[in-house]
């Protein structure tokens, strides 16, 4: 019998582990595959802190237990300091991805709508396109900076991802005071996705900084990308200016209707945000020389051209081919490099590139794709 999916779910695509169809018949045949579409720094030369290591091996002793929906009291104690919020407006979630899921879910009603950057994390679409949800776009300049100027009449939410993925911009405190008036204004709910926020290599802003008492905001961050830790599926969101109250009840109801995030992980969470940060810098230094030297030869390509990313580990470059998804699909199965198309993040024209992986491999990918779109100019 063929049974048919839900338009919902027939409608969720993510275009970052889609794009792996692409590699099956390569890997099929025994040749080689370079990943450059995920950004998983534990699949490369980056580990997560001995003392968070510790933490959870002592906690896989005898705390297999669930634990309150809303998180332990000792995380969501920790998480509440780190953003100078109370404890009640703290809640840890499966990984960002379950805050992103629960936030809109929670903040969305189907005539509503939430406003996400162009280019954008296509998590956030998914997670839409999964709970039958709006969503509008707002505009990036050339420097990936966000340009809202027009806002919806259902705009009940506005995403800033900051540092970005797909692009790497870390935005200036003039864009994002600017978005916090607009917000204050228009009235809707700011959610700041700041995951990647020790990832950086120019001065970062939160936009818990900026924003006062004028506005709601909810501030996402976890253990994935600073901490080094994806598997481990810990995330947390922060709520500032909201009032305890039907929001925070309808959260807890959420959260209660899917038990917990896993509790022996949760006991990493103090340590990582009180004890020390010592990797942090190494691992800048690290991403640092790699996002220079992607970013130099990106540019020398003929034919491409990027801006160079303030933090992440994401550099989005204008390729030259205007079907970005053949583009990307012929890149794997001709050269092995595989890369997601900018049309997966809403932005045909372009690919992400991961500068995860040690220089060797860079160099091998460099390579590979200026040799490619040597031979697409040849054609
Ligand atoms: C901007 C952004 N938000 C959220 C996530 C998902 O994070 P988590 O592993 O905490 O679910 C990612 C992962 O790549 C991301 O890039």
């Amino acid at each position: 019998m063929n049974v048919i999916p839900s338009r919902r779910a027939a409608g969720v695509t993510y275009a970052i582990r889609y794009v792996e169809r692409f590699a099956q018949a390569r890997r099929a045949a025994g040749k080689d595959i370079l990943n450059l579409n995920i950004g998983d720094p534990a699949k490369y030369d980056f580990d997560v802190p001995a003392h968070l290591k510790t933490a959870v091996k002592k906690a896989l002793n005898d705390k297999n237990y669930y634990s309150p929906s809303a998180g332990l009291d000792e995380a969501r104690d920790a998480v509440a300091k780190h953003h100078g919020v109370s404890m009640q407006d703290v809640f840890i979630t499966g990984g960002v991805t379950e805050a992103i899921q629960i936030i809109l879910n929670v903040l969305l009603n189907p005539q509503d709508a939430v406003m996400l950057p162009k280019p954008t994390y296509p998590l956030y679409t998914a997670q839409c396109m999964a709970l039958g949800l709006k969503y509008v776009y707002y505009p990036t300049d050339d420097q990936w900076q966000p340009t809202v100027h027009t806002v919806p009449a259902n705009a009940k939410a506005l995403v800033v991802i900051n540092p970005n993925n797909p692009t790497g911009a870390v935005y200036s405190k003039k864009i994002l005071k600017n978005i916090v008036n607009i917000a204050a204004t228009n009235k809707f709910v700011l959610i700041a996705d700041e995951i990647y926020d020790h990832m950086v290599f120019e001065e970062h802003t939160p936009l818990a900084k900026i924003v006062k008492d004028e506005v709601p905001l909810v501030t996402l961050n976890g253990l994935s990308k600073n901490f080094l830790a994806p598997g481990w599926r810990i995330g947390w969101m922060a709520l500032k200016n909201m009032e305890t109250g039907l929001l925070t009840d309808a959260i807890q109801n959420l959260l209660e209707s899917k038990l917990c995030a896993p509790t022996p992980f949760q006991f990493a969470i103090k340590p990582a945000l009180t004890g020390s940060q010592k990797h942090i810098p190494q691992m800048v230094r690290k991403l640092k020389k790699r996002r220079d030297y992607v970013y130099k030869r990106l540019n020398e390509i003929p034919g491409m051209s990027c801006t160079k990313p303030g933090g992440a580990f994401y550099a989005f470059p204008k390729i030259p081919a205007e079907d970005d998804y053949n583009f990307v699909r012929r890149l794997c199965e001709e050269t092995g490099v595989l890369c997601v198309h900018g049309s997966g993040f809403g932005k045909p024209g372009h690919m992400r590139v991961v500068f995860l992986p040690q220089e060797k491999v860079l160099e091998e990918a460099m390579e590979r794709i200026e040799g490619f779109v040597r031979n697409l100019k040849g054609r």
